[in-house]
């Protein structure tokens, strides 16, 4: 079919439904809702089979839905109509939830149902909920209705007379419907109302008496103080008492600013507090908030490390590299890198970057200094030599959060993950982390050259295929972690561990004495000066729409290739 995605933005479920039905054979070309009339046009120029939107904040117009069919992925069960689906089904505690596909007409999300698929509802992050079981659920959903159209006898029915429907309709949740008490409400009720808005809009509330918005909430099983007082920080949270607890909050948006760790947020209130420190890295037996986690298991040690967003600032990169250099002089023989949960790493900390110059420093120097830490890091997972690395990856990883995976001697991914291994869409970015040294010599010069130029996202069975990853494990996320453990102690206990060891060390030998990782280091760098400190502003520029989420005004020529047909036979 030639499917057109009509989509708010190029968001992870856009990215893994474009490219797992390229996968299937389908011609995909996207366009972002931008206005009617560019809509209109694509249409025009694509002349899809399908309008396909995984990702809208509004209607489709009549003249597009009224030519051509087109199906609208909701994140709601059958009957559930409204913008906050996803909110209200967290903060009400619902058990189950779904993702419906039905035909755009002209009232939203009330068109003749295509495909439903149900799931059990997580009590998680809005958004970890939306990349995995939604994201899962919403693929299921879409390649069933494809199924019905191309079977051709499938009649798609109305919400109201589909057998057991019980959504109905929502409107947009409000601050109001959002907001805590904090002398009144108990833990788990704040944390469902901030995971609940998580990462978009946040929980409206105070700090240090200012407004600003909260997210990225953990529960604390020990300290206690007042209801509504912050008590404590560690690290870059804050932790807030409840009246039956305390919660701890890691990212916060002030009003006119943007989001940022907590601590970031309100550094001067922030340094007045009681630093609640965890001893060391290994995880702690009770809840709290702990972003580096270690844990050990025979001859395997498996460090996690759940920074929000998967974006790694230049303190985090220090601490991880701390926390890897401590963990290699453990007993073990495989060391597992397992990211976080919803995202591995996505490279250098922009939002971190972004502050420093709304505090009046300089972006470039902040963007320098952590594209040195996220080096340092990499490099020391290079040269790792007494132990067999693994990057786990249960969540997905972008630009130089795909590099650093790389580094380790095995990336293994599940099935479901996306990987975007480039970094131009950050304007024109060269990037680090050694890419020049670990992606040629995985995907050979041309290969390494056409990941960078296509700047397509790519799934982890492609990523598999391409050479890029070494194994692709299907299942959810307990799954996943269950066969990483499994295999790693095989790979522990296998007889020929000694000798991938030594095979692994004179390989790096032989390397170093080819080219040094510090000539591969220098050149990149020299080119991410130029980035960040040259005369050319793209990345600069990129940066500051990404951080303030400027709506786009275009879609890239790369992605929009109607466009692209269009000019060639202009
Ligand atoms: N620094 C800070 N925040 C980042 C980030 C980074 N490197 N990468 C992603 N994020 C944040 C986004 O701002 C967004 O924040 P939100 O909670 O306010 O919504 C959140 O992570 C999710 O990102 P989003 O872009 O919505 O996710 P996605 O799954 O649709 O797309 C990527 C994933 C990796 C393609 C995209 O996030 C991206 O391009 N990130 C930048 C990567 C980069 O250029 N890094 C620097 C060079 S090493």
């Amino acid at each position: 079919m030639r499917i057109l995605l009509l989509a708010h933005a190029f968001n992870s479920l856009t990215q893994r439904l474009w490219a797992e039905l390229q996968a299937r054979g389908h011609t995909l070309s996207i366009e972002f809702d931008i206005a009617d009339a560019v809509t209109e046009e694509a249409v025009a120029l694509f002349e899809p089979d399908l309008v396909l939107a995984p990702y809208l904040r509004r209607a489709i117009p009549e003249p597009v839905w009224g030519h051509v069919r087109c199906l609208v992925v909701h994140p709601g069960i059958v009957g559930d109509r409204g913008p906050s689906a996803l909110d209200w089904a967290l903060q009400e505690g619902e058990a189950r939830w779904g993702v419906t596909v039905l035909q755009a007409e002209a009232e939203m999300d009330a068109g003749p149902v295509w495909a439903s698929v149900e799931f059990p509802l997580r009590a998680a992050r809005k958004s970890s909920v939306y990349r995995n079981e939604v994201s899962a659920a919403a693929l299921h959903a879409v390649l069933l209705a494809i199924e019905r159209i191309e079977g051709g006898s499938f009649i798609p029915t109305r919400p109201e007379h589909v057998p057991g429907a019980r959504g109905r309709l929502r409107l947009l949740m409000r601050q109001a419907d959002r907001a805590i008490d904090w002398t009144r409400d108990g833990t788990e009720a704040i944390l469902r109302r901030i995971r609940a808005a998580d990462g978009f809009p946040g929980v409206a509330d105070r700090l240090f008496g200012e407004a600003c918005h909260l997210y990225d909430a953990w529960p604390e099983a020990r300290l206690r103080g007042a209801p509504g007082a912050v008590i404590a920080r560690r690290e870059t949270a804050l932790l807030r008492a409840t009246v039956d607890g305390a919660v701890w909050i890691g990212h916060v948006k002030r009003a006119g600013s943007i989001k940022l760790p907590a601590v970031l947020s309100f550094p001067e209130q922030s340094a007045a507090l009681p630093e609640a420190p965890l001893a060391g890295w290994w995880r702690a037996a009770e809840p709290t908030w702990q972003d580096i986690a270690y844990e050990e298991q025979a001859a395997v040690g498996v460090l996690h490390f759940e920074f929000y967003n998967g974006a790694m600032s230049t303190a985090q990169c220090e601490r991880l590299r701390n926390a890897l250099l401590w963990a290699r002089a453990r007993p073990v023989r495989v060391l597992v890198l397992a990211g976080g949960q919803d995202f591995w790493s996505n490279g250098i900390h922009l939002n971190a970057i972004e502050a420093e110059s709304l505090q009046g420093g300089s972006a470039a120097d902040a963007s320098w200094r952590n594209i040195q830490a996220i080096d340092d890091l990499a490099l020391e997972l290079i040269t790792t030599e007494s132990q067999l690395t693994v990057a786990a990856l249960a969540g997905n990883a972008g630009a130089g959060g795909c590099f650093l995976a790389r580094a380790a001697d095995y990336v293994w991914a599940r099935e479901a993950v996306l990987l975007n291994p480039h970094y131009r869409n950050m304007g024109n970015l060269y990037g680090s982390e050694y890419w020049t040294y670990l992606l040629p010599k995985r995907l050979g010069a041309e290969g390494a050259q056409a990941v960078m130029r296509n700047r397509q996202p790519l799934t982890a069975r492609a990523a598999l295929a391409s050479g890029f990853i070494d194994e692709c494990i299907a299942g959810d996320a307990a799954t996943f972690a269950a066969e990483v453990a499994r295999r790693a102690a095989a790979l522990a206990a296998d007889p020929a561990f000694a000798q991938r060891l030594a095979d692994k060390r004179a390989a790096r030998a032989a390397d170093e004495a080819a080219k040094p990782l510090a000539a591969y280091r220098a050149e990149e760098l020299a080119q991410m000066r130029r980035n960040f400190y040259g005369f050319d502003p793209s990345y600069h520029v990129a940066r500051h729409h990404f951080v303030h989420k400027s709506p786009a005004s275009w879609t890239p020529r790369h992605l929009a290739r109607h466009r692209e047909l269009a000019g060639r036979t202009a």
